[in-house]
């Protein structure tokens, strides 16, 4: 089973938008999908209440407590999508990552994100599940608008780091609005949004 983390130290860097766009990707392929709540917030559970039911199904999992990390209560399923907290500390970080095959690190292309996530990636990079490559390190650029260079430079930083952007994901308010209904991207199947869908692209095949 695949288990994607999605986690950076940084807030609101698009850690839910990810997950639960991730979780609506692999819902309507047809597998069997849970989106996994670590984060006290409670922000993709709430947005699963949302998601109306006549949408692919995301089945959904709390794991906002130590001890209930890892519970998929006998679930048969194809992947887990897991929505990491903020601020996430270093004992509560190897807990999710023991269970993690794939991590993804949602990144700002703002300056101030940066150095807090180099030094969150270089933390989890220590962690020896990581280190083995038994859970690979996925990094995405969140928010991209098209007409700043921003991203270039992060780009360029994250490369000479040593953890290259996978791909962009543009700043878009359909995101919000998705989010707002429990909805995803890959709920819509409209041509005018393959653009939007098609950026998920390396991502979703790293993931496979
Ligand atoms: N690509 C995007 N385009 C437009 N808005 C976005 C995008 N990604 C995230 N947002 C918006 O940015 C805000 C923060 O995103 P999100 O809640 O996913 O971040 P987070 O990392 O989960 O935050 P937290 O650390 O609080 O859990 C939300 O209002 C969300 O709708
Ligand atoms: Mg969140």
């Amino acid at each position: 089973m695949r288990k994607i983390l999605v986690v950076n130290s940084k807030g609101g860097c698009g850690k839910t938008t990810l997950a639960t766009n991730i979780a609506t990707f692999y819902a309507n392929r047809g597998d069997d999908v849970a989106l996994a709540d670590a984060d006290p917030q409670k922000s993709s559970r709430a947005w699963g209440k949302r998601r109306g039911k006549d949408l692919a199904k995301v089945q959904a999992l709390n794991w906002s407590t130590a001890e209930r990390i890892g519970e998929d209560k006998g679930k048969d399923l194809d992947a887990i999508v897991i929505d990491g907290p903020g601020g996430l500390r270093s004992e509560l970080a190897k807990t999710l990552i023991a269970e993690a095959t794939d991590i993804v690190v949602p990144v700002l292309p703002s300056a101030f994100d940066w150095d807090a996530t180099v030094k969150f990636l270089d933390g989890i990079s220590e962690i020896k599940r990581v280190r083995k490559g038994r859970a690979d390190i996925h990094v995405v650029a969140n928010r991209v608008n098209r007409r700043s260079s921003q991203v270039v430079e992060l780009e360029k930083l994250m490369a000479e780091k040593g953890y290259p952007v996978l791909c962009r994901i543009n700043d878009r308010v359909s995101y919000a609005r998705d989010a707002a209904d429990g909805a995803g991207i890959f709920d819509h199947t409209d041509k005018a949004s393959s653009e939007i869908r098609a950026q998920w692209h390396p991502l979703l095949q790293a993931l496979d």
